[in-house]
């Protein structure tokens, strides 16, 4: 049988990911009661890192090993994949092996032939395309501080990027409305914007992008991998800041989200990210309980039922 995947959110129906959204809300409160939940007893988790990872990788095996299961840390130098062994092969073993893969990659391609050949659920831990994982806890994040985000919009200022990708189909997903202010030549993929429909707007002013939003998001101007940019990049995204003055535009209600690292006076202001409107400690921990519930749901048939 073709295992489940999630290398994006379209990946999951709607309703399985507003399910799984409120299971990581429920498994968080079992966790913070010091209850024991662990259904993946003697399942193992690989994870296979191309790029550093802070967040990604602590979340995932605090989180197997709360589950009850172990996980292996693999970066390409520690495998032959770093030595030129085929994605495809690596897939095939591994998966003869291990329950779930967890996969950070440069190229979205690379996971995506990695899931083809693998016999169990792959996991997009990040590409250049995609941060699937990020936007769970992120639509968590928003739930516990606001309700429904359905109805809602969100405004992106930045880079077009991984996460604004998902964010993109966040919003074709949970049904809200993303304004994606980015200077010229920045913008989000023509195709993945194309598909969310009307649900998603693109403008350069990032002024008329928060005007009324519910949610002010942003991430670092240059991506792991873009190292080479970074100085022509700080000069084009000049005026792309969220500080004060700009988040005084959105709600008076709305929250400050970044998936992290950030990096205080170039895409948000200190006193935006360290302030009172913002999630972004919440945003972090979330990705335990969101990817927990991820996993649960990708390997323990009848998730949920347990533990209730
Ligand atoms: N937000 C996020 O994915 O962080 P890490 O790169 O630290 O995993
Ligand atoms: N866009 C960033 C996200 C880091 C979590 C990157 O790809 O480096």
């Amino acid at each position: 049988m073709t295992p489940r995947h999630f290398l994006t959110l379209l990946d999951l129906s709607s309703a399985e990911l507003s399910q799984l959204i409120a299971r990581a809300i429920e498994l968080k409160a079992m966790h913070r009661r010091g209850e024991s939940y662990a259904p993946l007893c003697r399942r193992t988790m690989a994870m296979i890192f191309e790029k550093s990872s802070t967040r990604t990788r602590v979340s995932f095996e605090a989180g197997m090993s709360q589950l009850g299961g172990s996980s292996l840390f693999l970066s390409p130098r520690d495998t032959h994949l770093g030595r030129g062994e085929p994605i495809e092969d690596t897939a095939r073993v591994m998966s003869r092996m291990v329950d779930v893969i967890v996969i950070r990659a440069y190229e979205h391609a690379m996971v995506e032939r990695f899931a083809e050949q693998s016999s169990v659920p792959v996991i997009n831990a990040l590409t250049d395309r995609h941060h699937p994982c990020q936007l769970l806890a992120d639509i968590q994040t928003y739930v516990e501080a606001r309700g429904a985000i359905s109805g809602r919009t969100a405004a992106w200022i930045g880079d077009g990027n991984n996460v604004c990708h998902s964010w993109i189909n966040a919003a074709r997903r949970f049904g809200f409305r993303l304004v994606i202010a980015t200077p010229a030549g920045y913008e989000p993929d023509a195709g993945v914007v194309a598909a969310a429909g009307e649900c998603v707007s693109l403008t350069q002013d990032p002024r008329a992008a928060v005007h009324g939003a519910d949610i002010v998001v942003t991430d670092t101007w240059a991506s792991m991998g873009q190292e080479d940019e970074k100085a022509q990049r700080l000069k084009d995204f000049s005026g792309y800041m969220v500080d004060q003055p700009l988040m005084r535009l959105a709600r008076s209600d709305a929250v400050f989200m970044h998936c992290l690292p950030a990096y205080r006076g170039y895409e948000v202001d200190a006193a935006v990210i360290d302030g009172p409107q913002s999630v972004v400690w919440d945003e972090a921990e979330n990705r335990m309980h969101a990817q927990k519930a991820l996993l649960e749901f990708l390997l323990v048939k009848n998730a949920g039922d347990a533990g209730r």
